[in-house]
């Protein structure tokens, strides 16, 4: 008899097949026992009727706690009633591990519990549904810069510049001197386009946040790819392209993960249209001082601020060419206004905010190394960025997407931290 995963269930209709399991849930009656299994592939039903199966058997299935892991063995039916579709008519179980009470029942809990017992909750249907979604996009995020030319090109994390400034820094002992732990790879992305012409790196990014937010964790998970002879025009154009990738994937590939979610796929069909809306920082602006933000001209956008405006589109939309003054050194000034970048962040809808952030590069010397003076970075550190500019520089490009604000958006979370396996935040370093 061939051992199956629950997710194949639906090509082995009408056969026998044993599946290692646990049990979720489980209801029963005299003559009926209805158990909730998953293998980790996916959650489906057993039914075992007690006239079809040993005494014993059927006594195993009424006993049976939560948790507990066995093989099942039985018949695939169909079962449309179910959100996955079929179920198992069982014919036989064998107890592989027993299980003690299980702190996460099938009755509501608190965020904090839950977090507290990741290691645990992570067996859930919800986690189940986030991480295969986060899965999906990892994928599609390979496959798609695979087709576009791009090479894998890894960053250290290990660094001794600090790209997106100083404050949000985590430093570390290394040997005599310190070392900080990597919150952008973008520097070293540049020095990738200029060998590889088109680059990405995808890995941990950390960050010393010390607000509490539901849009920030202290580590995350970045793809930043970076393009030479590129403008941002080409840019913003491969941002859209990828963006609507990552939600064709998850629609092509996750409907069941969706479905477990609750979240409406036609609402995902929208995001799969480019070209996505645009809008200047300056209009930005404008839009919130007439929706009675208080906000002026120079200022960030903070998550009330980023909320408005994405509401006033139904697609994501690039927000172009912020103030010098709160975007980092390494942007490339605008042609004709002094006091701006060359930049875009993509907000994303239904109230997500920034997803992405990006900008063309400064790639004259002489601008650079001025851009940094006025921002009082130390240049020695910074010798190896400014070659680029001295041997063939041309004009390049990059952004960076944040994993975990693409996950929770997609899967319509309240918070980053259960985009994650592990989410760390100021006062969370466990499990
Ligand atoms: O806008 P950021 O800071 O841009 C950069 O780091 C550039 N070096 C990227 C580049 O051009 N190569 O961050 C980029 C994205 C944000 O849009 C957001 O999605 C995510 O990274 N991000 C965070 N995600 C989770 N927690 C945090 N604390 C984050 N900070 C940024």
């Amino acid at each position: 008899m061939q051992q199956i995963n629950i997710i194949d269930a639906p090509k082995h209709v009408d056969e026998e097949v044993k599946i290692g399991v646990w049990l979720t849930d489980k209801r029963s009656s005299g003559k009926i026992a209805f158990l909730q299994l998953r293998d980790g592939t996916a959650y489906f039903q057993g039914v075992v009727v007690k006239s079809n199966v040993s005494e014993e058997v059927f006594e195993i299935a009424k006993k049976l706690r939560q948790e507990t892991s066995f093989y099942v063995t039985g018949v695939i039916h169909q079962d449309k009633r179910s959100h996955f579709g079929y179920e198992i008519e069982v014919s036989n179980l064998e107890v592989v591990g027993e299980s003690e009470d299980f702190p996460i029942t099938p009755k509501e809990h608190g965020i904090e519990f839950l977090l507290d017992n990741r290691h645990l909750w992570l067996r859930s249907r919800r986690p189940f549904a986030i991480m295969r979604i986060r899965d999906e996009l990892i994928r599609a995020t390979y496959t798609f810069f695979h087709q576009e030319g791009f090479i894998k090109f890894d960053a250290p994390l290990l660094t001794g510049t600090a790209p997106e400034g100083t404050t949000e820094l985590f430093a570390t002992d290394y040997f005599d001197t310190e070392a900080y732990l990597s919150q952008s790879g973008q520097l070293y992305e540049e020095v990738g386009a200029m060998a590889f012409d088109k680059v990405y790196s995808f890995g941990p990014t950390f960050r010393a946040e010390k607000s509490k937010t539901r849009r920030h964790l202290t580590e995350f998970w970045m793809i930043e790819p970076e393009m030479a002879f590129m403008h941002q025009e080409e840019s913003l154009q491969i941002q859209e392209r990828y963006i609507a990738f990552l939600v064709q994937s998850v629609l092509d590939n996750c409907q069941y993960e969706l479905k477990l979610l609750d979240r409406d796929p036609e609402i995902l069909a929208r995001y799969t249209k480019t070209p996505y809306p645009r809008i200047s920082y300056d209009e930005a602006i404008k839009l919130c001082q007439e929706g009675g933000i208080d906000i002026q001209w120079g200022d960030d956008f903070g998550a009330p601020e980023e909320t408005y405006i994405s509401d006033q589109f139904e697609q994501p939309v690039f927000v172009l060419n912020y103030p010098k003054a709160i975007k980092p050194f390494y942007m490339k000034s605008h042609p004709t206004r002094d006091d701006l970048y060359i930049c875009a962040d993509m907000l994303a809808p239904e109230g997500y905010g920034e997803i992405i952030g990006g900008s063309e590069r400064e790639a004259d010397y002489d601008k650079l190394k001025a851009e940094m003076v006025k921002k009082g970075l130390d240049l020695e550190a910074y010798d190896w960025y400014l070659d680029l500019r001295k041997y063939g520089s041309v004009p390049h490009a990059g952004f960076g997407l944040g994993l975990e604000r693409a996950i929770t958006w997609i899967c319509h979370l309240d918070h980053l931290r259960e985009a994650i396996p592990f989410p760390r935040m100021i006062n969370r370093l466990r499990p």
